[in-house]
């Protein structure tokens, strides 16, 4: 069923100019996609949400932008040339790559879905009077269901850690997960992959010197935070944003653009007194939640998942969880990173990065707690949750993008009833008269009907039609995408009633 929906939402995100194949007249390059004309706009939508957020309306926070290429140094220092790495695991018979740890995570997810239907048949036969919680402490079934999960993801985290990749073949083998697309059971070894892509930077092959592009923006805070700092006279605590891409080399790189080689990331790095971090830690995870809650995509579709096993440089970190059309996954992740990065980059730089606190007359390394969302994520969460089908009262169908009118990427389409008579001058002077407040879009190809349609599909929250009383009165019909009324007004009300629905400034209300 979420399959099929997922399948919906790819279609359609290419049908109606959202995103592309990249490469697609080559046939495309795996995991790796382009932005349309009406996705380009969603996306800098969703940027500028975000950016005005974290940086415009924080005195303490600003925004970087920072060079993908970084001297190679950076990714010894940080871990990443002999950390970030996945394990993956050959299927002999269907040559399928995958990675070991999401084929254990899965087959754990079955598991979970056993302890849903528990639930769901529990909910039913107690009705009002079920209480959740003391049902997942107290059903047998439940608990053993827990326990297994719980005995499977510790041996997993332990064994990753030691790097014991004999043991997570072990693991798989013993609980017998097949290749989910053919159901072989015949694995190679497990070995350890680095996700990082190499390049070169120099003229000739001799001199070359070998860099990364970025898997992650944080790093280009890192080594600008005592610029940023000492230029902008920033005191602790601060934070420094920026928006920008990361490269990874996935080896499973499915779900559309949930997990691409080439993405788009939005991170904030937030400076803080060693000591304070945990404080801080929870005060970004509850002010990032609400955040997300305030796109109105439903507060139930949100979940923390904690991190019981920390990376070695964090001492508390979780994921924020969105339901995506194939499940929760992770959206965005909160991380306290201790001083981990800074540290290293002293000793590795052989340079100071120290903060001195004027109040307390010491210096020290700041502590570092981050925030970092994925922008096509982001995206993908966004558009899925919009879209509908919805059955009409006269029996009839429409595919509605119900996208938040302030993140859409037109605001308004302005649509001569016909293409003579003097409308579409007049619908064009409209256009016009509200373009550099809005964007907005003319359209004269197709009947009303059909044109109202594709605005509902590429979530457009308002549709103006010009007919010939507006020639004589200068009203129009104005039309709600969302529930499809429609009412006369008067073209200079125009600005005030689009501005009330579609200003951003209605999502802040909400945060
Ligand atoms: N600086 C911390 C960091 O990079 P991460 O959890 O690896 O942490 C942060 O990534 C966010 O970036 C994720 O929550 C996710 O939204 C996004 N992300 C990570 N890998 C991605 C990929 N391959 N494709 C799309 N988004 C990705």
């Amino acid at each position: 069923m979420s399959e099929d929906i997922f399948k919906k939402v790819i279609s359609h995100a290419k049908e109606y100019g959202f995103i592309f194949q990249s490469s697609e007249i080559y046939d495309g390059l795996s995991a790796v996609y382009d932005y349309a004309q009406n996705g380009v706009e969603l996306k800098n939508n969703l940027k500028q949400y975000w950016w005005k957020s974290m940086v415009q309306l924080h005195e303490n926070i600003v925004g970087i932008d920072s060079a993908i290429f970084m001297h190679p140094t950076t990714w010894k220092a940080s871990g990443h040339v002999d950390a970030f790495n996945d394990p993956l695991i050959d299927n002999k018979d269907s040559k399928k790559r995958y990675r070991a740890d999401v084929l254990i995570e899965e087959h754990c997810a079955k598991i979970e879905t056993k302890i849903e239907k528990e639930i769901a048949k529990a909910e039913k036969r107690f009705g009002d009077a079920f209480d959740k919680e003391q049902f997942l402490a107290t059903n047998p079934r439940v608990v053993e269901y827990q326990k297994q999960i719980n005995t499977i993801l510790e041996r997993m985290g332990k064994s990753l850690d030691k790097n014991d990749l004999e043991d997570v073949k072990a693991l798989i083998e013993e609980l017998e997960i097949a290749d989910p697309v053919t159901g072989s059971k015949n694995w190679t070894e497990v070995r350890q992959f680095n996700l990082m892509f190499g390049t070169k930077l120099g003229a000739t092959a001799e001199q070359a010197m070998d860099l990364y592009l970025r898997p992650e923006t944080a790093q280009g805070i890192f080594l600008n935070y005592l610029n940023v700092q000492k230029t902008g006279r920033m005191k602790l605590p601060f934070g420094i944003a920026q928006i920008g891409k990361a490269f990874r080399n996935e080896i499973v790189a499915r779900q559309f653009i949930f997990r691409q080689r080439e993405f788009e990331q939005m991170e904030m790095q937030f400076f803080v007194k060693p000591g304070t971090e945990l404080d801080w830690y929870e005060k970004w995870k509850e002010t990032r939640l609400k955040w997300h809650k305030s796109l109105g995509l439903g507060d139930d579709n949100y979940r923390f998942h904690d991190h019981e096993k920390l990376a070695h440089y964090a001492n508390a970190a979780t994921d924020i969880e969105f339901r995506f059309p194939f499940g929760f996954k992770e959206l965005e992740g909160i991380h306290s990173r201790t001083d981990f990065d800074l540290k290293a980059h002293e000793k590795f730089s052989g340079k100071k990065l120290q903060y001195f606190d004027n109040e307390t007359n010491e210096s020290y390394v700041p502590y570092v707690v981050e925030t970092s969302v994925g922008l096509d994520r982001l995206f993908l969460a966004v558009f899925s949750n919009s879209l509908r089908e919805e059955e009409l009262a006269d029996g009839t169908q429409r595919v509605v993008l119900a996208l938040p009118a302030a993140i859409a990427p037109i605001k308004a389409a302005i649509l001569p009833l016909v293409k003579k008579d003097g409308l579409p001058e007049l619908a064009e002077e409209i256009v016009r008269k509200l373009r550099y407040d809005f964007n907005v879009m003319y359209e004269e190809k197709d009947s009303i009907g059909k044109r109202y349609r594709r605005m509902d599909a590429i979530g457009t929250p308002f549709c103006i039609t010009v007919d010939h009383d507006s020639l004589k009165d200068n009203t129009v019909t104005l039309r709600h995408r969302d529930t499809m009324e429609q009412k006369r007004v008067a073209i200079s009300d125009l600005p005030a009633i689009i501005d009330a629905e579609v200003n951003i400034k209605n999502l802040f209300d909400k945060q």
